[in-house]
């Protein structure tokens, strides 16, 4: 009796100490505080301690607590499925969610990945991803984000998270913070300033925080000269105060340093909770946390601070009622005792679909009506011959690339190589496929002689520095395609007058040479697109479809354009400071070869009126931090509509894109930087109404001095249109400061 009534009262002041209301998450701390009077200290530790590499089924688990009927935490990649088990969905990778501009099929890709995630066990599924952001063009893991910009990416970001944790697994919003190449990415330092730091690279992570992710990772890199892991600047201050974060902060694999450092700096558990070596070594957290608890270095508070963050977590997405026991291990082979992968191909198949970027259609080349022969060239064309998953991690690029490699991956149940999908189609279309299935020149150029029509599959691969791949570590050597792709094009075109050449790549592709030939008479993008690349593919290429993905990146014309690239040193300066991809290209008055938001469609779409209706008073937003920053920054201040007609003659989708330019009293800023989009398909004749909601945030900078978001005062330019640089309504809105 007494005992309840000391857990009570201590439950009751700490209520008091997190202000807590009646929010889930305030109710998940309600929950966590009572379970916290339960737990011995022994457990405690245990719960912010991983059990040390391969210690347990997953990449990273944690002890259980037994007195509060706690598991160990089973932690797993990846943000493209479920690594190291099967069988599982290879979902298209996060930069073709970003490119479909859907935020439907941002929440559908989620909630498949969550749903298969908690079917095997799994508590936390290590992933979305918005950092990198992807500033470096040739940045190894820019493809597990969703776009170099941050309101895409976030916008991404939160129907993500949203899908994972309505499906009950706990999503991890990684990298925090600047973890922007893979080169050196243990040692270098981000040195990152301060309104770039919130401009770009938080912003997609306050999104994050607002659709109350339950736990990020910190990253490998310094931040300003401090390891992210033991950053009080960026842990406590920036994620927690700041963005009123609420869950809990892992470090990224072996990314902590020490054990008093990280702990006060707001880390709140430690992964996997050791180093890589057998027998494990460096074990920060575990014993030594508690000898730094035992010396007064780490106060007890800090402790149970860290134990409620994971524990609210953890009720947050109700995994306390009844979740599913971890049923594979990552070490023997990942095979799981249940099947979860439901219906979600259909999934994968509408995210590949829809993320196609038709880049260029002369003559009507696209789609492919009934051609009577179709050459179908390139050792991207088919599916690797030893088996789709033959390299571990996906680490090689031997035949179609439909996923980059490292950590970001998962297996394949299958995957439908684009050959294999066109000779589908082909049956009924009654057309002859010649196929020339490597990259020969000669060979290509063969098949390519007696064919109406080529079909030249071309590629380009990185991902995570731990594997080394045709001499890429991670980062991309160059922005080419790679295995001599343009020649193999010019090869192709040299013999034939109708080429369509399709790029699967993780990021930009530089298409001069390729562009530059006039028998190539279409240019597809299709990016990563998972398990259905082919069947995603031929429904655009046959026109079943129309393609309507959108460039979540600039393609450049070469790739000095960019002006930033990952550097060989120990030190990254940021220079650019706002000004990456489309801000940088409008900046400067630099023309892009594909600019960011470019997709061309089967139809033809025009805009017509626009209507403004904003009322913002100027000034710093301020109000009670809720997760994602003051609330303030999250009211809605003002609307944007237009209208969309499909006036072609096919049925098509159109992402209308908002951005904004700033008034000239605001420190120097892009010349316009994306504010809203809306996605709408349309039958042909029929009209739809794009309408963009404005938030305080959304016409805001970020002020240094202050250190708040700022409305300024003045005219603010509005751009509507099809992309960046394709504008089809203008106007401005006008906000003035209190004193007028
Ligand atoms: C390191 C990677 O950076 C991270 O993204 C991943 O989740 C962990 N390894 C665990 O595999």
């Amino acid at each position: 009796m007494q005992h309840l009534l000391l857990c009570v009262l201590a439950t009751t002041t700490a209520v008091q100490a997190y202000g807590l209301g009646s929010s889930g998450w305030d109710v998940a701390y309600l929950k966590a505080l009572e379970a916290l009077q339960k737990l011995n200290q022994t457990e405690k530790v245990g719960i912010v301690t991983g059990v040390t590499w391969k210690g347990g089924p997953c990449v990273g688990n944690t002890y259980a607590a037994e007195s509060i009927g706690y598991p160990s935490l089973c932690l797993q990649d990846s943000p493209l499925g479920v690594r190291f088990a099967n069988p599982v969905t290879a979902f298209p990778a996060g930069i073709n969610a970003g490119a479909t501009w859907d935020r439907n099929l941002m929440y559908a890709r989620g909630a498949a990945l969550g749903a298969e995630a908690k079917g095997l066990g799994v508590n936390v599924q290590l992933g979305p991803v918005a950092g990198p952001l992807g500033k470096n063009p040739g940045g190894g893991r820019n493809w597990e984000g969703f776009s170099v910009d941050p309101y895409l990416s976030g916008v991404a970001m939160e129907e993500t998270i949203q899908g994972m944790q309505d499906s009950g697994v706990q999503a991890c919003a990684k990298h925090w913070l600047g973890n922007e190449q893979e080169h050196n990415r243990e040692t270098i330092s981000s040195n990152i300033d301060d309104r770039a730091a919130h401009e770009l690279y938080v912003w997609p992570f306050m999104n994050a925080v607002k659709a109350n992710v339950a736990s990020v990772m910190c990253s490998y890199n310094k931040v300003n000269e401090t390891w992210a892991c033991e950053s009080h600047a960026i842990l406590n201050k920036l994620m927690k105060s700041e963005l009123g974060f609420r869950g809990y902060i892992m470090s990224d694999w072996n990314a902590q340093h020490t054990t008093v450092k990280s702990a006060l700096a707001g880390l709140d558990m430690t992964m996997p909770g050791s180093d890589f070596s057998s027998p494990p070594g460096s074990i920060f957290w575990g014993p030594n946390l508690q000898k730094a608890i035992d010396n007064g270095s780490v106060p007890q508070s800090r402790l149970d601070d860290m134990v409620t963050r994971i524990l609210a977590a953890w009720y947050l997405v109700d995994q306390d009622e009844e979740y599913p026991e971890v049923s594979f291990s990552s070490w023997n082979g990942g095979k799981a005792s249940v099947d979860v992968t439901d219906d979600h191909a259909a999934v994968v198949r509408s995210v590949a679909r829809d993320s196609i970027i038709l880049l260029k259609n002369e003559e009507g080349a696209l789609p492919l009506r009934r051609p009577r022969s179709l050459a179908v060239i390139g050792s991207d064309a088919i599916v690797n011959p030893d088996g789709p998953n033959a390299c571990s991690d996906r680490g090689c690029d031997n035949g179609t690339l439909a996923m980059g490699w490292g950590s970001g991956t998962a297996q394949f149940p299958y995957l439908i190589g684009p050959l294999h999908a066109i000779l589908a189609q082909s049956e009924r279309t009654g057309t002859q496929v010649i196929p020339s299935t490597t990259d020969d020149t000669a060979a290509a150029a063969s098949a390519a002689a007696v064919a109406e029509t080529a079909v030249v599959f071309i590629n380009s691969d990185s991902g995570e520095g731990f594997i080394t791949v045709e001499g890429n570590k991670g980062d991309r050597n160059n922005l080419d395609p790679w295995h001599d792709g343009n020649k193999l094009v010019q090869a192709v075109a040299a013999v034939n007058k109708n080429v369509i050449v399709v790029v699967h790549s993780v990021g930009p592709v530089i298409l001069e040479t390729i562009f530059a030939e006039p028998s190539v008479k279409a240019i597809v993008w299709a990016g990563l697109p998972g398990q259905e690349s082919g069947s995603a593919l031929t429904d655009v290429l046959y026109g079943k479809v129309s393609p309507s993905g959108k460039r979540p990146y600039t393609i450049a014309k070469q790739r000095s354009d960019y002006g930033t690239g990952w550097v060989n040193a120990e030190v990254d300066d940021f220079k650019e400071s706002i000004f990456i991809d489309y801000r940088h290209f409008d900046e400067n008055g630099l023309m892009p070869r594909y600019e960011f938001g470019f997709g061309l469609s089967y139809t033809t779409f025009e805009y017509s009126g626009i209507s403004i209706l904003v009322s913002a008073r100027a000034g710093p937003s301020t109000g009670k931090v809720i997760p994602g920053g003051p609330s303030e920054l999250f009211e809605r201040v003002g609307t944007i509509i237009t209208h969309v007609l499909n006036s072609g003659s096919v049925a098509g989708a159109e992402v209308a894109q908002l951005y904004i330019g700033l008034p000239y009293s605001a420190p120097w800023s892009p010349p316009k930087q994306l504010r809203g989009f809306q996605k709408l398909w349309l039958q042909p004749m029929q009209s739809g109404v794009a309408a963009f909601a404005l938030t305080r945030r959304d016409l805001s900078y970020w002020d240094v001095k202050m250190q708040k978001w700022v409305i300024p005062v003045g005219t603010f330019r509005v751009y509507v249109g099809s992309s960046s640089r394709d504008i089809r309504q203008e106007g401005s809105f006008t906000v003035r400061g209190r004193w007028f």
